[in-house]
């Protein structure tokens, strides 16, 4: 596949970045001050939830939602009610989401496989969403997943691989973020007091 044919999804970040409303975080504060106006047209041009082909879906959160997880409840993994809930009747063979940076893999009450491949960078963080609460991965590396339909149906293998972190460790450091340099380094973070 050539890398004109990559297919792209924005994140719940994207929309903030582009948005930049006055109470938005320090990291999409950041974000937007290192992006020009190349890359800010190309954020725009992304879809957050869109069809692959007749058989995969792709979203950031949700179908319908780019803040809402779809696998994990805070802390916890989402109940198949849950996963029910909130995919609101969509059905594909495969759906691939992401968000909450846990790579998971889940089969659906109407036999599809939903996988989230997890994240490369920012393994563990902090969120206020239902209740502060702090998701871990548990280690620094970057995550991905390979799928394959086979004649029993989709498969995944989730992986996780070491990476080049210490460029990252030393942006957050230059940036004065000890939470991040602590989680790019060890995948845990601590929550706040
Ligand atoms: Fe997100």
């Amino acid at each position: 596949m050539a890398q004109d044919d990559w297919q792209q999804l924005a994140g719940n970040h994207e929309r903030q970045v582009l948005q930049l409303s006055p109470n938005v975080g320090a990291s999409d504060r950041y974000a937007r001050e290192q992006l020009g106006p190349e890359e800010l047209a190309w954020m725009s041009s992304l879809q957050h939830s869109r069809a692959f082909n007749e058989q995969v879906w792709l979203c950031h959160g949700t179908p319908d939602s780019d803040v809402q997880v779809l696998l994990q409840s805070a802390e916890r993994n989402a109940t198949t009610d849950e996963v029910e809930q909130r995919l609101k009747g969509h059905r594909s063979e495969l759906l691939l989401c992401g968000h909450s940076h846990v790579a998971r893999s889940v089969r659906s009450a109407s036999g599809g496989l939903i996988v989230n491949p997890g994240s490369v960078g920012q393994p563990a963080y902090e969120d206020d969403f239902p209740y502060p609460h702090v998701v871990a991965s548990g280690s620094p590396d970057a995550r991905y997943a390979i799928v394959e339909r086979t004649p029993q149906g989709w498969i995944a293998q989730l992986l996780s691989v070491p990476y080049a972190l210490q460029q990252m460790v030393e942006l957050a450091r230059q940036a004065n973020r000890p939470e991040w340099v602590q989680a790019l380094s060890s995948g845990y973070i601590k929550p706040r007091t």
